[in-house]
């Protein structure tokens, strides 16, 4: 095992929009970008409805929040959502002039429409290949850029805190760890859809940003909010395939094996619902026995291969020929609209620590994520937490004469073979009691076999700590909030309630407090 300290300005984790948008924006400091992927991998690269900005004739960046603020579930952050909108099209303008190829019409962006956006504002590439046309352009940029190092396939397993402020962090790449250290560490690891038996998200997205950020202090909010996409593509295979939402926004319909078309009873504005809306009437469907389909037939036809060709290419390689068959679908867990709680700077509450994307918790989406605003978010206060640092760093320079200190981080086991048995139980359990629709008896179920887990000592991978400690704390905070507000549904509290009406805001030590009290209470332990 080899250990070295390194330093730099800044240490920026994670490769999507969001970190390699942080990455650019401190060109010209030693920026180190650690990601445990291949460059190219991760859940941004596999986004495919777009980018919302309000850039077309009669929208705004004001009814663009307005759109954002309605489904929200009235919690969102009004100011951070502000931040988003108005921000929102020069921070496209900026990707154009980077090389991002957004699709046009005679010179004209072509803006699409997806549920609960009152005008069409998703800038898309390639029809529905939009995240993958962002990470090619964003990555070649990072790799072109002086000062930026890539640490690729290394995984982080500890921030390390001198002090109480973070200094760095300790990654491995098999057998070997290395020391890296910064003043600055930025967490922009993704999602948590793995927690999920059904999800939508790569096998990448295992919550790591908000496990070591949790185990760091840092406060984390909204942390019950997870979202689940109505339109999985329910082929057997595993992540299930999306269905880009651009397909409904391009008129296709849901209907069940009889035809029904079932969203008309559900809601005024049918498949262009809210997309928590549109989850929950599926899986009614299907706890009701019946099957759900996509149909895409009438609505975009022949035109699918040209406008769709990566859900085409996905269909395909089922067996499914989108002009001629329905599609069938379940939902899945798509997106986390909690995370590591963030001002608008993209600080979190531990000095030396910021967060943007996904794991971040900004604000801007409440108990319920507009569709399309995922990338906007990760790029926008990526932007905003590059600024940030650059004004971190100029500071630091002035006043500190003295390095870092730097920490031994002595000798490090070896890796623990992975536990693939134990994290799929997690994902079943997370599944079965804190997914669409949930309980107090459930949940309650899932954090006392979520124990059990923890208890036997059989998660013993880093992946697995990480993954079994953050589905214990969602279900703690699912269980805590005592209504149903946008993708958070209690079927024991149907409705939202006053007293409910902010988003959440957790530590590590508070959820297990509350989860000791928990099992002291009604398990009797
Ligand atoms: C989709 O294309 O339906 C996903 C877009 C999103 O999650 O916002």
């Amino acid at each position: 095992m080899s250990i070295s300290p390194l330093i730099y300005d800044v240490i920026v984790i994670g490769s999507g929009v969001a970190g390699l948008s942080v990455a650019l924006n401190l060109a010209g400091h030693r920026v180190l970008l650690v990601t445990k992927t291949p460059l190219g991998a991760g859940n941004s690269q596999w986004a495919q409805g777009g980018v919302a900005a309000a850039m077309g004739e009669g929208d705004s960046p004001e009814l663009h929040a307005r759109d954002t603020l309605a489904v929200s579930g009235d919690i969102a952050n009004a100011d951070a959502v502000s931040v988003l909108t108005q921000v929102g099209p020069d921070c496209m303008r900026r990707l154009m002039v980077l090389g991002v190829a957004f699709d046009r019409d005679r010179g004209n962006l072509c803006l699409g429409r997806e549920a609960a956006h009152s005008h069409p504002r998703i800038l898309h590439a390639q029809g529905d290949a939009t995240g993958a046309e962002l990470i090619r352009a964003l990555t070649l940029s990072v790799q072109q850029t002086a000062g930026i190092e890539i640490a690729e396939a290394w995984e982080v397993e500890e921030l390390v805190a001198d002090a109480g402020r973070v200094s760095g962090v300790i990654a491995r790449q098999g057998a070997e760890c290395c020391l890296y250290h910064a003043p600055a560490v930025v967490l922009a690891t993704g999602g948590i859809g793995q927690l999920y038996r059904y999800t939508t998200n790569p096998p990448e997205a295992t919550a790591d940003g908000l496990a070591l950020a949790a185990r760091a202090g840092a406060c984390l909010a909204d942390i019950e909010f997870v979202q689940f996409h109505p339109t999985a593509l329910a082929a057997g295979s595993e992540p299930l395939p999306l269905l880009t939402e651009a397909l409904r926004g391009a008129g296709a319909i849901l209907v069940n094996e009889m035809g029904d078309r079932f969203m008309l009873a559900e809601h005024e504005a049918a498949e262009l619902a809210p997309r928590d809306a549109v989850a929950r009437a599926v899986w009614r469907q299907l706890q009701a026995g019946h099957t759900t389909f996509l149909d895409a037939r009438e609505a975009v036809g022949a035109r699918f291969p040209d406008d769709f060709p990566t859900v085409f290419t996905f269909c395909q390689r089922h067996g499914l020929d989108p002009r001629l068959d329905r599609l069938p679908i379940a939902p899945a867990a798509h997106y986390h609209m909690g995370g590591v709680a963030v001002d608008l700077s993209g600080r979190t509450s531990v000095p030396g620590l910021w967060a943007c994307g996904e794991v971040a918790c900004t604000g801007v989406h409440g108990a319920n994520r507009l569709a399309s605003n995922s990338l906007l978010e990760g790029l926008v206060f990526a932007e905003r937490v590059g600024q940030d640092l650059r004004g971190f760093i100029r500071f630091r320079s002035a006043s500190v004469s003295s390095g870092l200190q730097l920490t031994d981080i002595g000798e490090r086991a070896l890796p623990a073979r992975e536990d693939d048995f134990v994290i799929s139980q997690i994902r079943d359990i997370m599944w079965a009691h804190a997914g669409l629709v949930r309980t107090e008896l459930g949940l309650v179920e899932a954090i006392g076999q979520l124990h059990e887990l923890e208890m036997t000592g059989a998660v013993r991978s880093q992946r697995g700590k990480n993954m079994l400690s953050v589905a214990q704390l969602i279900a703690i905070a699912a269980l805590a909030r005592e209504e149903s507000r946008g993708a958070h549904f209690r079927a024991d509290y149907p409705e939202a309630a006053e007293v409910w009406a902010h988003g959440s805001v957790w530590t590590l030590n508070a959820l297990e407090a509350e989860k000791a009290s928990m099992l002291r209470e009604v398990l009797a332990i």
